[in-house]
């Protein structure tokens, strides 16, 4: 009885063993990325937040097989101290059972980021919805908020927005540029003007705290035509109406936004569903515009279709000064679940910046 009682206890404790991740101390974009119970990473189309020395990575949940792309369990959360190796916090934003629920189950949830709000001390989660059985149809941006990063987040609310608002124009915006609704001059001021009373259409989205702690909501709107960068309210849950439109007419998708040396930098993809397709970056000295646009930041081979990648987040790197990892999303929309991802260093050149292949690369490629 002993004997077989200690045999069990080995092959518990082997099983266990072999079940632990070893730790590594780099990136191979594109391969599987083991988290610490050796599960491939389940954060798709995510985003990172950074508190006290902790990273957390928000993103959708796959599940196997093609239609693993709708939310059958909601959004998956994972720590991490050194970004390369990823503690599984479980689900933070469940989806609900209650077929009535803005977030039942089945629905699209897509994009999920995370950001800390000072003086309610939420962190608030915003993401891209589609309700239950209606496709892509719905548009809307979802909001949630939890006392802890790591969760279980609240849902709040799901809504189009700034009903009722025409565009804030920055300083020098062309005539031509601003929407007559009395008389749109193309398919997307139509498509704006549409949806103004009822609200813009929120998809492909990200959001950003600039330094003086106003956050904005950066979505595809106008049937994905144009960009919306959007003030949050004070709370972070809501939309205050003061948003501008960027790169209107021309299809944006995956938006990530960032800041260095007082510039704001904005790199996405053009809107090909799954499949990749050439990144394009714009700068700006304001948030709300003019941004200029400057094309493809990735160069080498690969680079016309962003190494078979989608931006999804761009992560300032703690602690380093000029160190951002430009994060992306390999899609497989044939067996969601095993979608990869390319996180790649970005290199600048005065302004400018440039995205490189690479197999393998760790922290060291930025300075101190
Ligand atoms: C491209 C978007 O970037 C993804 O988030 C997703 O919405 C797919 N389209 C769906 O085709």
């Amino acid at each position: 009885m002993r004997k077989i009682l200690t045999l069990f206890l080995c092959l518990l404790v082997s099983h266990f063993a072999s079940r632990a991740q070893s730790k590594v101390n780099y990136f191979t974009p594109g391969q599987l990325w083991p988290d610490d119970k050796g599960t491939h990473i389940n954060a798709h189309g995510g985003g990172l937040f950074y508190q006290k020395g902790t990273y957390y990575w928000y993103g959708e949940h796959k599940i196997a097989g093609s239609a693993g792309n709708r939310a059958m369990v909601g959004v998956h959360c994972y720590s991490s101290k050194d970004l390369y190796n990823w503690k599984d916090e479980g689900i933070a934003l469940p989806v609900s059972n209650d077929t009535t629920s803005d977030i039942a189950k089945g629905c699209i949830l897509e994009r999920p980021k995370v950001v800390f709000n000072k003086k309610t001390k939420k962190y608030v989660m915003w993401f891209h919805l589609e309700l239950l059985g209606q496709g892509y149809k719905a548009a809307r941006a979802g909001v949630a908020t939890s006392d802890k990063p790591t969760g279980p987040f609240t849902f709040i609310k799901s809504y189009r927005p700034n009903a009722g608002f025409m565009p804030f124009y920055p300083e020098g915006t062309p005539v031509e540029d601003k929407v007559d609704c009395a008389n749109p001059k193309n398919k997307s001021e139509g498509f704006f003007c549409r949806d103004l009373s009822g609200g813009q259409m929120a998809r492909d989205m990200n959001v950003f705290v600039d330094d003086d702690g106003k956050a904005y909501h950066i979505f595809s709107a106008e049937e994905n035509f144009t960009l919306d960068i959007a003030e949050l309210t004070d709370d972070y849950t809501g939309h205050t109406g003061k948003f501008s439109r960027v790169y209107a007419g021309h299809q944006t998708e995956a938006p990530a936004i960032f800041k260095r040396n007082g510039i704001y930098y904005m790199i996405g993809s053009g809107t090909t569903g799954w499949a990749p397709n050439p990144a394009r970056w714009f700068s700006a000295k304001s948030i709300y515009g003019p941004w200029t646009y400057h094309g493809n930041p990735c160069v080498g081979a690969g680079s016309e279709l962003t190494f078979g990648g989608q931006s999804t987040y761009v992560l300032p790197v703690s602690g380093k000064k000029d160190a951002f990892v430009f994060m992306a999303d390999k899609w497989t929309p044939k067996d969601a679940i095993d979608g990869r991802y390319l996180w790649l260093p970005i290199t600048f050149k005065g302004d400018d910046m440039e995205i490189n292949w690479m197999d393998k690369w760790d922290l060291n490629v930025f300075k101190k």
